[in-house]
């Protein structure tokens, strides 16, 4: 991996809007699961963030006919590598425009990426300051830790799904600087990427949309630490009916650990246990898994990731994600996919 003068211009995922249908739950579920506290409520949305977010929020959930994407923002390291980053996107033909328009964020870049996901950059941020009763007596801590749920410490990354990963993947490496540090190839055909800014094995990770959608949702991340618990709010999950997709289990690309399941609105989110390895190594070189390892790759410890839900579902999605399960019960490896659209159209 050649030397790019733009690692490190993007210092992290600072924020991320979803998208739902049924947002008083699905507040409720980062609120009473996750223990996030509510900072704002304006109009037809309400802002959240984790104990350990240093921004005045990391999610934005807001009242949509459909889950999904709002947009997601990444904060550089500078305001001149803003400037850069903004420079770069705009010489290669990227259309861009600035806004100043979220609560406790200032001017923002906004763009779509190559496969028409809503995505920003911005460096000015307002740090979230906590009143009198919520100040940790760990400095480190912008907030205590919350009496409630079992508690996310912090938003951690993005996973799109895209019609062409590779497009995606070259728009990050070239335009933002990330590396990309491992991906999955079925032939020739990349169906999977994870890109790092940063010393983490990811912040976004792209995935191929089986049913040839573009520009969905496959799932936003928030970071816990520790693989215990994982298996705690597995437990949690299932005493109180969330729907849990797979986990906990550690995956071999990124060795993260992982939990998926649907938050009520339809949106697929992961709980990050141990983050995996980080990426000290300045000339690593990416890993390239193809089908033959893709087990291990996928989850070390042999669960399953649901073919009918895992590879073909994203958000916004066309069917409801029990009607999508009973629709793409037989799709499996090899197979052709049913279009989701499609299918959506005809029981219309
Ligand atoms: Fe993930
Ligand atoms: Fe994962």
């Amino acid at each position: 991996m050649s030397e790019n003068p733009a690692r490190f211009d993007v210092a992290h995922l600072a924020r991320c809007e979803l998208l739902s249908p049924k947002p008083q739950e699905t507040e409720d579920f980062f609120t009473r699961f996750l223990g996030m506290y509510v900072t704002k409520r304006e109009g037809q949305s309400v802002y959240l963030r984790g104990y350990e977010d240093p921004y005045q929020w990391s999610l934005k959930i807001t009242e949509s006919a459909q889950a999904g994407m709002g947009h997601a923002a990444l904060r550089t390291s500078s305001p001149e590598a803003l400037e850069r980053r903004a420079r770069s996107l705009q010489d290669g033909n990227v259309e861009t425009s600035w806004h100043e328009d979220e609560f406790g964020y200032g001017k923002t870049l906004a763009y779509h990426t190559a496969d028409g996901h809503d995505f920003a950059l911005l460096w000015e941020a307002e740090k979230y300051l906590a009143p009198s009763e919520l100040q940790s007596k760990i400095l480190s801590r912008p907030s205590k830790k919350p009496l409630q749920g079992i508690p996310v410490k912090r938003i951690d990354h993005l996973n799109l799904m895209a019609s062409d990963v590779t497009s995606v993947k070259n728009e990050f490496e070239r335009h933002l600087g990330f590396r990309t540090t491992e991906r999955v190839v079925d032939g020739e055909v990349e169906i999977g990427a994870w890109m790092s800014s940063n010393l983490l094995g990811h912040e976004v990770a792209c995935m191929r949309d089986m049913t040839g959608g573009r520009g969905k949702l496959h799932h936003l991340a928030f970071y816990y630490g520790t693989g215990q618990h994982n298996v705690d709010a597995a437990e949690m999950f299932r005493d109180y009916d969330i729907q849990i997709e797979a986990g906990p289990d550690t995956h071999g690309i990124t060795q993260g650990q992982f939990l998926y399941v649907f938050e009520p609105g339809g949106n697929r989110i992961e709980l990050f246990g141990e983050a995996g390895y980080l990426h000290l190594d300045p000339d690593a070189q990416t890993k390239t898994w193809d089908m033959a390892e893709i087990d291990t790759g996928l989850a070390v410890g042999g669960a399953k990731l649901p073919w009918e839900t895992y590879f073909t579902y994203g958000t916004p999605s066309p069917l409801s994600l029990d009607r999508h399960i009973e629709q793409f019960a037989h799709f499996g490896p090899g197979a052709e996919a049913p279009v989701a659209d499609e299918l959506a159209g005809a029981s219309a």
